[in-house]
Formats: structure tokens, sequence, C-alpha cells
């Protein structure tokens, strides 16, 4: 069922309440999520997006209750991921040589993912295309978080089609920014850009720079998830050029696993440490087993130092912190500083190898790692605390 946005434009995308996973099972979506795609009715009828490949036929379904598709003059593909692109095969068999705009890139990933020889044409940035009161205006966007990613700006209804940028895992049937609760939202879009687009951080700079450069009066901006920003397009562009300047808060994030209690309690006393050297601190102690991987993700991000500890597991790291190691060298963080920790029984190593996947993952070592054997004592609790205090210290300078 189409949603009306403008006289010209109606959304005609999917909201899945259902998802609980993205990208397989790497990212949790809590909140749902929705594939946004819109239909523009001008001179010219455009339609920019599709959804996931498994809403394909009530997507198709939904787009013939709106129009007639032979009525399509162009398909604009911003990005062509699955979740955007997975219903083209169906859309394309209904309207075969309907030309499809998208980068030379996004062409290529086209062709990869559905082995068509589809009516491609490859756009660059600056690149336009009128369709009566409005001119669509093209900008490449590269690795905004794929290489074919661009945005494109309508005009006359000043709506900047931003795909994946400035978008959000969460499902709303109402649409808009300012109908929604605001803290939700916009800890949906933080944990988007940190587990999404905080790795190509300098590359987002860039563009939101570019973007913002070119003064575009903007009544809305519409994203592929999520809600359409009307009432808070202002606020969500300063959040972005905030996270995408090497972001961090007054926080200091401790993630652990445990297999017997050891290493849980030395990141207890670490953290009271911490404490002891600067109270003011927002201090967090993330179980890497127990919560939800992507969240730990958001807390790195927001963290100006972490500290990771295990318990050595055969001469390494439980599966989890291994986990959670790959997930945070892949976040590319800058400007972050770091220890590793935990316990053990008779060699040890855990510790070292955490260390090495810190360093791997660009973060600079704050302290060389702590190691307890068995069970800490009052005079190991003590040596943690120690150890908090300093850490906290060498972070401070
Ligand atoms: Fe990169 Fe929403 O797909």
């Amino acid at each position: 069922m189409g949603k009306k946005i403008t006289d010209k434009v109606t959304w005609v995308g999917k909201i899945d309440w259902e998802l609980k996973h993205f990208h397989g099972d790497e990212l949790s979506t809590g909140k749902g999520s929705s594939y946004n795609s819109y239909l523009i009715r001008d001179k010219k009828t455009v339609l920019i997006d599709t959804v996931w490949g498994p809403y394909d036929t009530e997507f198709v379904a939904h787009l013939k209750e709106e129009i007639d598709l032979k009525d399509i003059d162009f398909i604009v593909m911003n990005h062509n991921e699955s979740d955007h692109s997975g219903a083209l095969p169906a859309l394309m068999r209904e309207i075969p040589d309907t030309p499809i705009y998208c980068t030379k890139k996004g062409e290529d990933i086209i062709r990869g993912l559905y082995h068509q020889d589809w009516n491609f044409v490859n756009v660059k940035t600056g690149d336009t295309l009128p369709i009566g009161d409005n001119t669509l205006t093209f900008v490449e966007c590269p690795m905004c978080h794929w290489p074919d990613t661009m945005v494109t700006y309508a005009d006359k209804e000043q709506i900047l089609f931003s795909n994946d940028v400035f978008g959000q895992h969460f499902a709303t049937e109402s649409l808009y920014d300012d109908t929604v609760n605001q803290d939700e939202l916009m800890h949906e879009a933080e944990k988007y850009y940190a587990n999404i687009l905080n790795i190509y951080n300098p590359m987002v700079k860039r563009k939101v720079d570019e973007i913002v450069g070119m003064n575009l009066p903007l009544k809305m901006i519409a994203p592929s998830h999520g809600v359409i920003w009307t009432d808070h397009i202002a606020d969500i562009i300063s959040k972005y050029q905030q996270w995408d300047s090497d972001y961090q808060e007054n926080q200091i994030t401790i993630i652990y696993d445990t297999m017997w209690q050891s290493t849980r309690l030395m990141a207890q006393a670490i953290a009271d440490g911490i404490r002891d050297f600067d109270p003011t601190v927002r201090v967090k102690l993330m179980n890497a087993v127990k919560d939800d991987k992507n969240d730990i993700v958001v807390e790195v991000f927001r963290s100006k130092a972490i500290l990771v500890g295990s318990p050595t597991v055969n001469m390494g790291v439980t599966f989890a912190i291994a986990g959670i190691l790959e997930m945070i060298h892949g976040m590319k963080c800058k400007h972050k500083k770091a220890a590793a920790f935990g316990s053990f029984g008779w060699g040890g190593g855990g510790e070292k190898r955490i260390q090495q996947r810190l360093e791997e993952a660009g973060f600079e070592i704050a302290a060389e790692p702590l190691k307890v054997k068995w069970a800490p004592d009052t005079q190991a609790e003590q040596q943690c605390r120690d150890y908090g205090l300093k850490f906290a210290e060498a972070v401070a300078k």
C-alpha cells in the first residue's frame, strides 16, 4: 500500500516488522526495518530503489495498485545490495526494457547478482535527468557504504533520496521522524552508523561535507531504511558530522568473557580503578556472550578507550571474544586507546592475543596486558584496581 509523501512522490516500500537480523546474522535489528522505495510521478515516472527479494511479489503487486508498470519511464538504483535490488528481477520480468540509472559500479553489482543484460544507464556525480517539474541530480557516494552507492536529489520536491546514508533499521508505519520515539530513533541511527558506516568514516565525512556544501534546499531526506527526515534534518546532519569525525565520549568500555568468574572479577576491579582516577568517566561493562554484539560495537564507538578481557582457553581466547575482536577490527577506529587482560591457569596467552588484535585494529595500547592466575584473591583484585587507575591515567594523557 503506497503512502503519498508529496503531491508527486509516493512511498512504495516494505515495512519489515519481523526483521530481527540483517546482513545474514551480522547485525541485530530488534526494531525491525523498512526497505524504502519511492515513486515519482512527474511528466516522467521514476521508481527509486526496490525492496528485498523475499518481498518481491508483494512489492510488484502493490506497485501495480499504484500505477500501470508500463508507465514507469526510469528506474533509479541508488545502491544495489540485495535489500534494495532484490525485487528488481521480478519487476524487470514485467518491464524488461525500462532504463536503470545507476553508477558503473552499480551496474557491475546488478550484473553480478542477477546475471541479466538489462538496459543500464551509467551516471556520475553532477549528471542530471529532467523528468518534468523536477530535475534529478545524481551524486556518487562510493563506500558510503558500498562502492556503487549514490544519492539522488529531486529539486522541485526538495527531497534527497539518500539510500543507506542517514538510514536506520527502524520499522514505523507513520514514516516520519517526528512521529516516533526520539531516543529510539537516534539510538537506531547511531547503531546503524557505528556498525555499518564507521569503517568508511573518511569517505562519509567527505560526502556529507560535499552535500552540505551544495546548500540544497531540503524538505526531506528520504533514506532507504527507517524514517523519512523532515523535522530533524539539521539534527541528523549534525549527528553525522560528529560521528564521521573519529567520534568519542568520556566513556571507557570493558568487554569481557568469563568461564568461572575470574575474568569478570578482574573486569569489575578494573572498573573501580578507573573511577578511582576519574569519577566523571562513564564506565560500561559488557559481557561478550550475554550482551548484543552490535550494542557492544555502539559502546566501542562511543568510547575514548576500551579494555578487552578473556580467560585463556587452549592458549587463545574464547569464541565470543575472538568474534567481538573481529568486529572491532572492522570498525577501523582511530584515536582510541585500549588494553587487554585475562585470567589463566597455567600457560596464559589469551591476553597477548587480545593485545595483538587491538593493535591490528588501530588502537593505541595504553598499558601492557594484565593477567591473573586462577581466581583473583584480595591482593590480585587490588592489583586489577591499580591497573584500572593507571589505565585511566594513561588514557587521560
Ligand atoms: Fe547497503 Fe541497505 O543496503
